[in-house]
Protein backbone atom coordinates (compact mmCIF):
# COMPACT_ATOMS: atom_id res chain seq x y z
CA UNK A 1 0.00 0.00 0.00
CA UNK A 2 1.22 3.35 -0.84
CA UNK A 3 1.15 6.67 1.03
CA UNK A 4 -1.75 7.91 -1.03
CA UNK A 5 -3.87 4.55 -0.71
CA UNK A 6 -2.87 5.20 3.27
CA UNK A 7 -4.15 8.70 3.24
CA UNK A 8 -7.94 7.71 1.24
CA UNK A 9 -7.77 5.25 3.22
CA UNK A 10 -8.13 6.77 6.60
CA UNK A 11 -10.34 9.26 5.56
CA UNK A 12 -12.63 6.84 4.39
CA UNK A 13 -12.59 5.27 7.73
CA UNK A 14 -13.24 9.08 9.58
CA UNK A 15 -16.33 9.25 7.34
CA UNK A 16 -17.80 5.69 8.20
CA UNK A 17 -17.30 7.00 11.59
CA UNK A 18 -18.85 9.40 10.94
CA UNK A 19 -22.05 8.36 9.20
CA UNK A 20 -22.93 5.56 11.22
CA UNK A 21 -21.10 5.90 14.08
CA UNK A 22 -18.37 4.74 16.33
CA UNK A 23 -18.13 1.18 15.85
CA UNK A 24 -17.82 1.33 12.99
CA UNK A 25 -14.39 2.48 13.42
CA UNK A 26 -12.13 -0.68 12.61
CA UNK A 27 -14.16 -1.73 9.56
CA UNK A 28 -11.65 -1.92 6.47
CA UNK A 29 -12.94 0.25 3.74
CA UNK A 30 -11.27 -2.43 1.11
CA UNK A 31 -9.69 -0.07 -0.58
CA UNK A 32 -8.36 -0.84 -4.41
CA UNK A 33 -6.11 0.14 -7.20
CA UNK A 34 -8.88 0.50 -9.53
CA UNK A 35 -8.30 -2.06 -12.51
CA UNK A 36 -10.02 -0.04 -15.51
CA UNK A 37 -9.39 3.59 -15.35
CA UNK A 38 -13.07 3.92 -15.89
CA UNK A 39 -13.66 3.73 -12.26
CA UNK A 40 -11.36 5.89 -11.48
CA UNK A 41 -7.49 5.38 -9.93
CA UNK A 42 -8.88 3.58 -6.10
CA UNK A 43 -11.80 2.04 -5.68
CA UNK A 44 -13.57 1.05 -2.04
CA UNK A 45 -16.14 -1.64 -1.60
CA UNK A 46 -16.86 -1.50 1.57
CA UNK A 47 -20.83 -0.61 1.24
CA UNK A 48 -21.84 -4.46 0.63
CA UNK A 49 -20.55 -5.64 3.08
CA UNK A 50 -22.14 -3.59 5.30
CA UNK A 51 -25.75 -3.70 4.05
CA UNK A 52 -26.75 -6.08 6.07
CA UNK A 53 -25.52 -4.81 9.71
CA UNK A 54 -27.18 -1.32 8.77
CA UNK A 55 -30.30 -2.84 6.96
CA UNK A 56 -29.65 -0.68 4.23
CA UNK A 57 -29.37 -0.59 0.65
CA UNK A 58 -25.29 -0.67 -0.07
CA UNK A 59 -25.86 2.57 -2.43
CA UNK A 60 -26.90 3.92 0.05
CA UNK A 61 -24.49 3.48 2.61
CA UNK A 62 -21.83 4.28 -0.14
CA UNK A 63 -23.64 7.53 -0.61
CA UNK A 64 -23.61 8.21 2.56
CA UNK A 65 -20.26 7.74 3.18
CA UNK A 66 -19.51 10.09 0.15
CA UNK A 67 -21.24 12.32 1.95
CA UNK A 68 -18.88 12.66 4.68
CA UNK A 69 -15.90 12.21 2.97
CA UNK A 70 -13.64 14.81 2.98
CA UNK A 71 -10.73 14.01 -0.16
CA UNK A 72 -11.06 17.49 -1.77
CA UNK A 73 -7.12 17.85 -1.19
CA UNK A 74 -6.46 14.13 -3.21
CA UNK A 75 -9.51 13.79 -5.16
CA UNK A 76 -11.79 14.67 -7.77
CA UNK A 77 -15.65 14.27 -6.31
CA UNK A 78 -15.90 10.63 -5.17
CA UNK A 79 -18.67 8.92 -7.09
CA UNK A 80 -21.01 5.71 -5.87
CA UNK A 81 -21.07 3.40 -9.11
CA UNK A 82 -22.22 -0.05 -9.65
CA UNK A 83 -24.05 -2.00 -6.83
CA UNK A 84 -22.16 0.42 -4.08
CA UNK A 85 -18.54 1.31 -4.81
CA UNK A 86 -17.08 4.30 -4.22
CA UNK A 87 -14.94 5.66 -6.94
CA UNK A 88 -11.75 7.77 -6.45
CA UNK A 89 -9.81 9.71 -9.00
CA UNK A 90 -7.37 11.74 -8.36
CA UNK A 91 -6.63 15.52 -9.02
CA UNK A 92 -3.62 16.52 -10.96
CA UNK A 93 -2.87 18.96 -8.70
CA UNK A 94 -2.12 16.14 -6.27
CA UNK A 95 -0.33 14.30 -8.92
CA UNK A 96 1.78 16.91 -9.79
CA UNK A 97 2.66 17.97 -6.15
CA UNK A 98 3.78 13.75 -5.97
CA UNK A 99 5.79 14.12 -8.54
CA UNK A 100 7.52 17.28 -7.68
CA UNK A 101 8.63 15.50 -4.21
CA UNK A 102 9.53 12.17 -6.42
CA UNK A 103 11.74 14.34 -8.59
CA UNK A 104 13.31 15.64 -5.63
CA UNK A 105 13.89 12.83 -4.18
CA UNK A 106 17.36 10.40 -4.77
CA UNK A 107 15.92 7.46 -3.76
CA UNK A 108 12.77 8.48 -5.98
CA UNK A 109 10.23 7.72 -3.25
CA UNK A 110 11.58 4.48 -2.01
CA UNK A 111 11.39 5.24 1.56
CA UNK A 112 14.21 3.36 3.66
CA UNK A 113 12.84 0.46 5.70
CA UNK A 114 11.39 1.85 9.63
CA UNK A 115 13.38 -1.02 10.97
CA UNK A 116 16.71 -1.87 9.42
CA UNK A 117 17.71 -5.90 9.95
CA UNK A 118 20.32 -7.60 9.51
CA UNK A 119 19.50 -10.25 6.55
CA UNK A 120 21.30 -12.95 4.70
CA UNK A 121 21.06 -14.18 1.18
CA UNK A 122 22.44 -17.60 0.76
CA UNK A 123 22.98 -17.99 -2.33
CA UNK A 124 25.04 -19.24 -5.52
CA UNK A 125 26.88 -21.28 -3.78
CA UNK A 126 28.35 -24.07 -6.21
CA UNK A 127 30.57 -27.02 -5.23
CA UNK A 128 34.23 -27.35 -5.78
CA UNK A 129 35.57 -28.90 -8.79
CA UNK A 130 32.18 -29.43 -9.86
CA UNK A 131 30.79 -27.38 -13.00
CA UNK A 132 28.87 -24.22 -11.80
CA UNK A 133 25.52 -25.34 -13.80
CA UNK A 134 22.90 -22.91 -14.81
CA UNK A 135 20.66 -23.81 -11.61
CA UNK A 136 23.52 -21.38 -9.75
CA UNK A 137 23.45 -19.06 -12.42
CA UNK A 138 19.63 -18.78 -11.18
CA UNK A 139 20.70 -18.75 -8.10
CA UNK A 140 23.25 -16.17 -8.68
CA UNK A 141 21.16 -13.88 -10.39
CA UNK A 142 17.95 -14.16 -7.98
CA UNK A 143 19.96 -13.85 -4.84
CA UNK A 144 21.87 -10.92 -6.10
CA UNK A 145 18.95 -9.03 -6.83
CA UNK A 146 16.82 -10.00 -3.74
CA UNK A 147 20.54 -8.40 -1.73
CA UNK A 148 20.17 -5.50 -3.93
CA UNK A 149 16.80 -4.87 -3.12
CA UNK A 150 17.38 -5.18 0.31
CA UNK A 151 20.32 -3.33 0.71
CA UNK A 152 18.46 -0.57 -0.96
CA UNK A 153 15.97 -0.44 1.42
CA UNK A 154 18.52 -0.10 3.72
CA UNK A 155 19.33 -3.42 5.66
CA UNK A 156 22.15 -4.95 6.64
CA UNK A 157 22.69 -7.35 4.43
CA UNK A 158 25.12 -9.82 4.36
CA UNK A 159 25.87 -12.17 0.98
CA UNK A 160 27.27 -15.44 1.61
CA UNK A 161 28.12 -18.41 -0.74
CA UNK A 162 27.60 -21.67 0.69
CA UNK A 163 30.51 -23.03 -1.56
CA UNK A 164 30.09 -27.03 -1.89
CA UNK A 165 33.79 -27.16 -0.02
CA UNK A 166 33.75 -31.09 1.77
CA UNK A 167 32.58 -33.87 1.33
CA UNK A 168 33.63 -37.30 0.38
CA UNK A 169 34.63 -36.53 -3.23
CA UNK A 170 37.56 -34.49 -1.91
CA UNK A 171 39.24 -38.42 -0.62
CA UNK A 172 39.03 -39.19 -4.54
CA UNK A 173 40.17 -35.80 -6.12
CA UNK A 174 43.26 -35.91 -3.64
CA UNK A 175 44.60 -39.07 -5.05
CA UNK A 176 44.15 -38.47 -8.19
CA UNK A 177 45.88 -35.02 -7.28
CA UNK A 178 48.71 -36.92 -5.90
CA UNK A 179 48.85 -39.30 -8.74
CA UNK A 180 49.25 -36.81 -11.94
CA UNK A 181 50.63 -33.97 -10.15
CA UNK A 182 52.83 -35.33 -7.17
CA UNK A 183 54.56 -31.36 -6.87
CA UNK A 184 51.04 -30.23 -6.22
CA UNK A 185 51.05 -31.91 -2.65
CA UNK A 186 54.40 -29.99 -1.89
CA UNK A 187 54.70 -26.76 -3.85
CA UNK A 188 53.54 -23.42 -2.04
CA UNK A 189 52.35 -21.74 -5.13
CA UNK A 190 49.04 -21.95 -6.45
CA UNK A 191 49.29 -24.78 -9.67
CA UNK A 192 46.87 -24.76 -12.87
CA UNK A 193 45.83 -28.32 -13.26
CA UNK A 194 43.72 -26.88 -15.95
CA UNK A 195 40.16 -27.59 -16.82
CA UNK A 196 38.77 -29.21 -13.03
CA UNK A 197 35.86 -30.61 -14.57
CA UNK A 198 37.78 -32.72 -16.62
CA UNK A 199 39.87 -33.70 -13.99
CA UNK A 200 37.21 -34.49 -11.95
CA UNK A 201 35.59 -36.57 -14.39
CA UNK A 202 38.79 -38.21 -15.18
CA UNK A 203 39.40 -38.80 -11.08
CA UNK A 204 36.00 -40.56 -10.80
CA UNK A 205 36.68 -42.62 -13.84
CA UNK A 206 40.08 -43.83 -12.17
CA UNK A 207 37.62 -44.45 -8.65
CA UNK A 208 35.20 -46.45 -10.66
CA UNK A 209 37.96 -48.51 -12.35
CA UNK A 210 40.45 -49.39 -9.49
CA UNK A 211 39.81 -50.93 -6.25
CA UNK A 212 42.85 -50.33 -4.27
CA UNK A 213 42.55 -46.37 -5.46
CA UNK A 214 39.45 -46.35 -3.82
CA UNK A 215 40.71 -47.65 -0.37
CA UNK A 216 43.11 -44.70 -1.04
CA UNK A 217 40.86 -42.13 -1.23
CA UNK A 218 38.88 -43.56 2.01
CA UNK A 219 42.28 -43.11 3.72
CA UNK A 220 42.76 -40.03 2.09
CA UNK A 221 39.36 -38.72 3.24
CA UNK A 222 39.88 -39.89 7.06
CA UNK A 223 43.60 -37.73 6.66
CA UNK A 224 41.44 -34.87 5.38
CA UNK A 225 38.97 -35.12 8.15
CA UNK A 226 42.14 -35.18 10.42
CA UNK A 227 43.55 -32.43 9.02
CA UNK A 228 46.85 -33.55 8.16
CA UNK A 229 48.91 -31.32 6.49
CA UNK A 230 49.47 -32.31 2.57
CA UNK A 231 46.25 -33.57 2.32
CA UNK A 232 44.88 -30.38 3.31
CA UNK A 233 47.32 -28.39 1.05
CA UNK A 234 46.08 -30.91 -1.60
CA UNK A 235 41.95 -29.65 -0.99
CA UNK A 236 43.02 -25.71 -0.90
CA UNK A 237 44.53 -26.00 -3.91
CA UNK A 238 41.54 -27.71 -5.53
CA UNK A 239 39.40 -24.80 -4.01
CA UNK A 240 42.08 -22.28 -4.95
CA UNK A 241 41.58 -23.51 -8.56
CA UNK A 242 37.35 -23.42 -8.47
CA UNK A 243 37.77 -20.27 -6.47
CA UNK A 244 39.04 -18.99 -9.48
CA UNK A 245 36.98 -20.07 -11.97
CA UNK A 246 34.12 -18.93 -10.41
CA UNK A 247 35.49 -15.45 -9.93
CA UNK A 248 35.64 -14.77 -13.75
CA UNK A 249 31.49 -15.37 -13.86
CA UNK A 250 31.08 -13.52 -11.22
CA UNK A 251 33.39 -10.47 -12.73
CA UNK A 252 31.24 -10.91 -16.13
CA UNK A 253 28.02 -10.98 -13.90
CA UNK A 254 28.97 -8.41 -12.05
CA UNK A 255 28.38 -9.95 -8.53
CA UNK A 256 29.75 -9.56 -4.88
CA UNK A 257 29.38 -12.14 -2.82
CA UNK A 258 31.39 -13.59 0.28
CA UNK A 259 32.56 -17.09 0.23
CA UNK A 260 31.62 -19.13 3.67
CA UNK A 261 31.36 -22.63 2.34
CA UNK A 262 30.34 -25.73 3.95
CA UNK A 263 33.64 -26.55 5.84
CA UNK A 264 33.26 -23.46 7.44
CA UNK A 265 30.97 -24.84 9.83
CA UNK A 266 33.15 -28.37 10.51
CA UNK A 267 34.33 -27.09 14.28
CA UNK A 268 30.57 -26.47 15.08
CA UNK A 269 28.98 -29.85 13.95
CA UNK A 270 29.90 -31.87 17.41
CA UNK A 271 28.11 -29.34 18.87
CA UNK A 272 24.72 -29.56 16.47
CA UNK A 273 24.70 -33.48 17.87
CA UNK A 274 25.37 -32.75 20.83
CA UNK A 275 22.59 -30.19 21.68
CA UNK A 276 19.79 -32.58 19.74
CA UNK A 277 20.79 -35.32 22.11
CA UNK A 278 20.11 -32.86 25.38
CA UNK A 279 16.66 -31.80 23.50
CA UNK A 280 15.73 -35.30 23.10
CA UNK A 281 15.27 -35.18 19.78
CA UNK A 282 18.07 -37.52 18.44
CA UNK A 283 17.01 -40.99 18.07
CA UNK A 284 19.35 -43.69 17.12
CA UNK A 285 18.51 -46.02 13.92
CA UNK A 286 21.01 -48.37 12.35
CA UNK A 287 23.87 -46.63 13.69
CA UNK A 288 22.99 -42.95 12.84
CA UNK A 289 21.79 -40.08 14.37
CA UNK A 290 18.79 -38.80 12.93
CA UNK A 291 15.42 -36.96 13.71
CA UNK A 292 12.32 -38.09 12.82
CA UNK A 293 9.91 -35.62 11.08
CA UNK A 294 6.54 -34.56 10.99
CA UNK A 295 5.10 -34.17 8.06
CA UNK A 296 7.73 -36.16 6.19
CA UNK A 297 6.86 -40.10 5.43
CA UNK A 298 8.40 -43.05 3.34
CA UNK A 299 6.38 -44.68 1.04
CA UNK A 300 5.11 -46.85 3.19
CA UNK A 301 3.78 -43.80 4.86
CA UNK A 302 6.53 -44.19 7.94
CA UNK A 303 7.48 -41.24 9.41
CA UNK A 304 11.28 -40.17 7.87
CA UNK A 305 14.34 -39.37 9.92
CA UNK A 306 16.74 -36.38 9.21
CA UNK A 307 20.12 -38.14 9.64
CA UNK A 308 22.68 -35.85 11.17
CA UNK A 309 25.70 -38.55 11.84
CA UNK A 310 26.30 -41.60 9.66
CA UNK A 311 26.67 -44.70 11.39
CA UNK A 312 30.38 -43.99 9.96
CA UNK A 313 30.55 -40.89 12.25
CA UNK A 314 30.34 -38.50 9.08
CA UNK A 315 28.45 -35.45 9.13
CA UNK A 316 26.41 -34.10 5.65
CA UNK A 317 24.74 -31.59 3.91
CA UNK A 318 21.88 -31.62 6.64
CA UNK A 319 24.04 -30.99 10.12
CA UNK A 320 26.12 -28.30 7.76
CA UNK A 321 23.21 -26.32 7.22
CA UNK A 322 22.11 -27.24 11.13
CA UNK A 323 25.11 -25.77 12.01
CA UNK A 324 24.67 -22.39 9.51
CA UNK A 325 21.65 -21.55 11.02
CA UNK A 326 22.64 -21.51 14.27
CA UNK A 327 25.97 -19.59 13.20
CA UNK A 328 23.99 -17.43 11.58
CA UNK A 329 21.06 -16.71 14.31
CA UNK A 330 23.97 -16.55 17.20
CA UNK A 331 27.22 -14.74 15.43
CA UNK A 332 26.09 -12.92 12.82
CA UNK A 333 22.67 -11.97 14.55
CA UNK A 334 20.52 -12.56 11.17
CA UNK A 335 16.72 -11.56 11.22
CA UNK A 336 15.65 -13.31 8.15
CA UNK A 337 17.42 -15.91 5.91
CA UNK A 338 17.42 -16.48 2.84
CA UNK A 339 18.32 -19.43 0.31
CA UNK A 340 18.09 -19.32 -3.56
CA UNK A 341 18.09 -22.69 -4.56
CA UNK A 342 16.67 -24.87 -7.01
CA UNK A 343 12.90 -26.10 -5.95
CA UNK A 344 14.83 -29.63 -5.97
CA UNK A 345 16.28 -28.97 -2.72
CA UNK A 346 12.34 -27.53 -1.17
CA UNK A 347 12.05 -30.80 1.17
CA UNK A 348 15.61 -30.54 2.34
CA UNK A 349 15.23 -27.07 3.94
CA UNK A 350 11.46 -27.73 5.19
CA UNK A 351 13.24 -30.26 7.05
CA UNK A 352 16.09 -28.60 8.47
CA UNK A 353 14.10 -25.88 9.43
CA UNK A 354 11.85 -28.14 11.28
CA UNK A 355 14.37 -29.85 13.11
CA UNK A 356 15.82 -26.06 13.94
CA UNK A 357 12.29 -25.00 15.30
CA UNK A 358 11.75 -27.77 17.01
CA UNK A 359 15.17 -27.50 18.80
CA UNK A 360 14.25 -24.22 20.20
CA UNK A 361 17.55 -22.59 18.19
CA UNK A 362 15.12 -20.26 16.08
CA UNK A 363 13.85 -16.80 18.11
CA UNK A 364 10.25 -15.38 17.23
CA UNK A 365 11.98 -12.13 15.37
CA UNK A 366 14.13 -14.75 13.15
CA UNK A 367 12.52 -16.29 9.89
CA UNK A 368 13.48 -18.68 7.64
CA UNK A 369 13.09 -18.44 4.18
CA UNK A 370 13.63 -20.86 1.33
CA UNK A 371 12.97 -19.00 -1.72
CA UNK A 372 12.95 -21.47 -4.53
CA UNK A 373 12.98 -21.60 -8.26
CA UNK A 374 11.84 -23.94 -11.68
CA UNK A 375 14.28 -25.55 -13.64
CA UNK A 376 15.98 -23.90 -17.19
CA UNK A 377 15.22 -25.79 -19.93
CA UNK A 378 15.94 -25.83 -23.60
CA UNK A 379 13.48 -24.53 -26.62
CA UNK A 380 12.65 -28.06 -26.40
CA UNK A 381 11.34 -28.11 -23.55
CA UNK A 382 13.72 -30.53 -21.93
CA UNK A 383 16.53 -30.21 -19.68
CA UNK A 384 18.79 -27.25 -21.11
CA UNK A 385 21.67 -29.02 -23.02
CA UNK A 386 24.48 -28.72 -25.36
CA UNK A 387 23.90 -29.55 -29.00
CA UNK A 388 25.95 -32.81 -28.20
CA UNK A 389 23.91 -33.34 -25.12
CA UNK A 390 26.26 -32.21 -22.64
CA UNK A 391 25.86 -29.79 -19.94
CA UNK A 392 26.02 -26.06 -20.88
CA UNK A 393 29.25 -24.67 -19.13
CA UNK A 394 28.33 -20.93 -18.10
CA UNK A 395 31.49 -19.13 -19.29
CA UNK A 396 30.33 -20.79 -22.91
CA UNK A 397 26.51 -19.12 -22.16
CA UNK A 398 27.60 -16.38 -20.92
CA UNK A 399 29.79 -15.51 -23.67
CA UNK A 400 27.42 -16.48 -26.42
CA UNK A 401 24.79 -14.29 -24.85
CA UNK A 402 27.73 -11.46 -25.45
CA UNK A 403 28.62 -12.80 -28.94
CA UNK A 404 25.10 -12.50 -30.41
CA UNK A 405 24.90 -9.30 -28.80
CA UNK A 406 27.51 -8.31 -30.83
CA UNK A 407 26.20 -9.96 -33.98
CA UNK A 408 22.78 -7.96 -33.67
CA UNK A 409 24.79 -4.95 -33.36
CA UNK A 410 26.84 -4.99 -36.02
CA UNK A 411 23.72 -5.99 -37.89
CA UNK A 412 21.83 -2.58 -36.68
CA UNK A 413 25.40 -0.32 -37.35
CA UNK A 414 24.81 -1.59 -40.93
CA UNK A 415 21.01 -0.78 -41.31
CA UNK A 416 21.11 2.48 -39.89
CA UNK A 417 24.32 3.40 -41.77
CA UNK A 418 26.25 4.04 -38.32
CA UNK A 419 30.18 3.85 -37.42
CA UNK A 420 30.85 2.89 -34.00
CA UNK A 421 34.35 2.42 -32.76
CA UNK A 422 35.82 -1.17 -31.53
CA UNK A 423 35.39 0.36 -27.48
CA UNK A 424 31.68 1.18 -27.94
CA UNK A 425 30.71 -2.34 -29.71
CA UNK A 426 32.14 -4.33 -27.05
CA UNK A 427 30.73 -2.33 -23.82
CA UNK A 428 27.12 -2.25 -25.51
CA UNK A 429 27.58 -6.24 -26.90
CA UNK A 430 28.82 -6.54 -23.53
CA UNK A 431 26.08 -4.80 -21.24
CA UNK A 432 23.20 -6.11 -23.90
CA UNK A 433 24.21 -10.00 -23.23
CA UNK A 434 24.88 -10.07 -19.51
CA UNK A 435 21.87 -7.86 -18.88
CA UNK A 436 19.46 -10.17 -21.82
CA UNK A 437 20.13 -13.34 -19.37
CA UNK A 438 19.56 -11.78 -16.38
CA UNK A 439 16.90 -10.11 -17.34
CA UNK A 440 15.35 -13.58 -18.79
CA UNK A 441 15.73 -14.76 -15.50
CA UNK A 442 14.73 -12.28 -13.34
CA UNK A 443 11.31 -11.54 -15.60
CA UNK A 444 9.80 -15.16 -15.16
CA UNK A 445 8.23 -15.54 -11.93
CA UNK A 446 10.72 -17.61 -10.28
CA UNK A 447 8.81 -20.75 -9.30
CA UNK A 448 7.76 -21.51 -12.96
CA UNK A 449 10.32 -23.35 -15.13
CA UNK A 450 11.51 -21.40 -17.60
CA UNK A 451 12.69 -21.63 -21.90
CA UNK A 452 16.19 -20.33 -22.30
CA UNK A 453 16.33 -18.56 -25.54
CA UNK A 454 18.86 -15.97 -26.80
CA UNK A 455 16.87 -15.34 -29.57
CA UNK A 456 13.81 -14.06 -27.03
CA UNK A 457 15.64 -12.57 -24.57
CA UNK A 458 17.96 -10.35 -27.08
CA UNK A 459 15.01 -9.23 -28.65
CA UNK A 460 14.51 -5.57 -28.80
CA UNK A 461 9.99 -5.99 -28.41
CA UNK A 462 8.55 -7.58 -25.42
CA UNK A 463 9.39 -8.05 -21.70
CA UNK A 464 13.20 -8.08 -22.54
CA UNK A 465 16.49 -6.49 -21.50
CA UNK A 466 17.04 -4.70 -24.55
CA UNK A 467 13.85 -3.43 -24.41
CA UNK A 468 14.27 -1.65 -21.52
CA UNK A 469 17.83 -0.35 -22.26
CA UNK A 470 16.23 1.00 -25.44
CA UNK A 471 13.48 2.91 -23.49
CA UNK A 472 16.67 4.47 -21.18
CA UNK A 473 18.38 5.46 -24.81
CA UNK A 474 15.46 7.40 -26.17
CA UNK A 475 15.29 9.58 -22.92
CA UNK A 476 18.84 9.92 -23.11
CA UNK A 477 18.43 10.45 -27.04
CA UNK A 478 16.15 13.50 -26.60
CA UNK A 479 18.79 15.11 -24.24
CA UNK A 480 21.52 15.05 -26.89
CA UNK A 481 19.24 15.74 -29.84
CA UNK A 482 17.56 18.87 -27.61
CA UNK A 483 21.12 19.81 -26.11
CA UNK A 484 19.50 19.31 -22.76
CA UNK A 485 21.66 18.72 -20.00
CA UNK A 486 19.05 16.56 -17.64
CA UNK A 487 20.87 17.54 -14.48
CA UNK A 488 20.66 21.20 -15.16
CA UNK A 489 17.29 20.62 -16.03
CA UNK A 490 17.18 20.13 -12.49
CA UNK A 491 15.00 18.35 -9.71
CA UNK A 492 12.52 21.82 -9.89
CA UNK A 493 11.55 22.06 -13.28
CA UNK A 494 7.84 21.87 -12.97
CA UNK A 495 5.99 18.79 -14.52
CA UNK A 496 2.32 19.74 -15.81
CA UNK A 497 -0.06 16.97 -16.38
CA UNK A 498 -2.25 17.57 -19.72
CA UNK A 499 -2.39 14.90 -21.64
CA UNK A 500 -3.99 11.02 -21.22
CA UNK A 501 -0.56 9.43 -21.34
CA UNK A 502 1.24 11.72 -19.29
CA UNK A 503 -1.19 11.12 -16.64
CA UNK A 504 -1.08 7.29 -17.31
CA UNK A 505 2.94 7.72 -17.35
CA UNK A 506 3.43 10.06 -13.96
CA UNK A 507 0.56 7.70 -11.86
CA UNK A 508 2.82 4.68 -12.57
CA UNK A 509 6.20 6.87 -11.62
CA UNK A 510 4.52 7.23 -8.15
CA UNK A 511 4.32 3.32 -7.57
CA UNK A 512 7.71 2.42 -7.49
CA UNK A 513 8.19 2.41 -3.85
CA UNK A 514 4.95 0.16 -3.63
CA UNK A 515 6.56 -2.66 -5.82
CA UNK A 516 9.98 -2.77 -4.16
CA UNK A 517 8.02 -3.08 -0.85
CA UNK A 518 5.86 -5.90 -2.11
CA UNK A 519 9.31 -7.28 -3.46
CA UNK A 520 10.85 -6.76 0.07
CA UNK A 521 8.31 -9.07 1.57
CA UNK A 522 7.89 -11.70 -1.39
CA UNK A 523 10.86 -11.82 -2.86
CA UNK A 524 9.58 -12.23 -6.24
CA UNK A 525 11.38 -9.52 -8.31
CA UNK A 526 9.65 -10.59 -11.78
CA UNK A 527 7.37 -7.97 -10.05
CA UNK A 528 10.18 -5.36 -10.73
CA UNK A 529 10.62 -6.23 -13.65
CA UNK A 530 6.70 -6.15 -14.63
CA UNK A 531 6.83 -2.69 -13.05
CA UNK A 532 9.90 -1.82 -15.41
CA UNK A 533 8.45 -3.47 -18.88
CA UNK A 534 5.15 -1.37 -17.99
CA UNK A 535 7.16 1.85 -17.39
CA UNK A 536 9.25 1.22 -20.48
CA UNK A 537 5.91 0.64 -22.49
CA UNK A 538 4.01 3.91 -20.60
CA UNK A 539 6.49 5.78 -21.38
CA UNK A 540 6.86 4.90 -25.13
CA UNK A 541 2.97 5.65 -25.43
CA UNK A 542 3.32 9.04 -23.91
CA UNK A 543 6.58 9.75 -26.06
CA UNK A 544 4.51 8.88 -29.33
CA UNK A 545 1.66 11.07 -28.35
CA UNK A 546 4.00 13.77 -26.84
CA UNK A 547 5.96 16.23 -28.76
CA UNK A 548 8.58 16.82 -26.29
CA UNK A 549 11.58 19.32 -27.72
CA UNK A 550 9.03 21.05 -30.32
CA UNK A 551 6.68 21.66 -27.75
CA UNK A 552 6.15 25.28 -26.36
CA UNK A 553 7.74 26.26 -22.66
CA UNK A 554 6.36 25.60 -20.02
CA UNK A 555 5.06 22.58 -21.44
CA UNK A 556 9.09 21.94 -22.78
CA UNK A 557 10.28 21.75 -19.88
CA UNK A 558 7.51 19.68 -17.81
CA UNK A 559 8.19 17.34 -20.91
CA UNK A 560 11.28 17.51 -20.41
CA UNK A 561 11.25 16.92 -16.45
CA UNK A 562 9.06 13.58 -17.26
CA UNK A 563 11.47 12.37 -19.63
CA UNK A 564 14.34 12.88 -17.47
CA UNK A 565 12.06 10.99 -14.18
CA UNK A 566 11.55 8.61 -16.17
CA UNK A 567 14.82 7.98 -16.94
CA UNK A 568 16.16 7.97 -13.39
CA UNK A 569 13.42 5.47 -12.53
CA UNK A 570 14.58 2.90 -15.07
CA UNK A 571 17.76 3.19 -14.28
CA UNK A 572 17.57 2.78 -10.36
CA UNK A 573 15.16 -0.19 -11.30
CA UNK A 574 17.42 -1.81 -13.64
CA UNK A 575 20.12 -1.41 -11.26
CA UNK A 576 17.87 -3.35 -8.69
CA UNK A 577 18.39 -6.24 -11.11
CA UNK A 578 21.47 -5.95 -11.14
CA UNK A 579 21.50 -4.52 -14.89
CA UNK A 580 23.42 -1.49 -16.10
CA UNK A 581 21.79 0.81 -18.56
CA UNK A 582 23.42 2.29 -21.49
CA UNK A 583 23.65 5.73 -23.06
CA UNK A 584 23.54 4.78 -26.47
CA UNK A 585 23.23 1.67 -28.14
N1 LIG B 1 25.91 -26.32 -2.98
C1 LIG B 1 24.50 -26.56 -3.05
C2 LIG B 1 24.14 -27.06 -4.45
O1 LIG B 1 24.89 -26.90 -5.38
C3 LIG B 1 23.66 -25.35 -2.75
C4 LIG B 1 23.79 -24.80 -1.35
C5 LIG B 1 22.63 -23.96 -0.93
N2 LIG B 1 22.76 -23.40 0.39
C6 LIG B 1 22.62 -24.07 1.53
N3 LIG B 1 22.78 -23.43 2.65
N4 LIG B 1 22.34 -25.35 1.55
O2 LIG B 1 23.08 -27.62 -4.64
Amino acid sequence: MNATQELLKEKLQQALVTAFGAEFAGVDPVLVAASNPKFGDYQANVALSLAKRLGQQPRAIAQAIVDQLDVSDICKPPEVAGPGFINLKLTTEYLEAQLAALQADSRLGVAKAKTPKREIVDFSSPNIAKEMHVGHLRSTIIGDSIARILEFRGHDVLRLNHVGDWGTQFGMLITYLREVYPEALTTANALDIGDLVTFYKQAKKRFDEDEAFQEQARQEVVRLQAGAADTIHAWKLLCEQSRTEFQVIYDLLDIKVQERGESFYNPFLPKVVEDLEQTGLLVEDQGAKCVFLEGFTNKEGEPLPLIVQKSDGGYNYATTDLAAIRYRIQEDHAKRIIYVTDAGQANHFAQVFQVAYKAGWVPDDVELVHVPFGLVLGEDGKKFKTRSGDTVRLRDLLDEAIARARADLENRLIQEGRQETEQFKANVAKVVGISAVKYADLSQNRTSNYVFSYDKMLSLKGNTAPYMLYAYVRTQGISREGNVDFEKLGTDAKILLQEDTELTLAKHLLQLDEIISDVEQDLLPNRLCEYLYQLSDKFNKFYENCPVLKSEEPIRTSRLALCYLTARTLKLGLSLLGIQVLERM
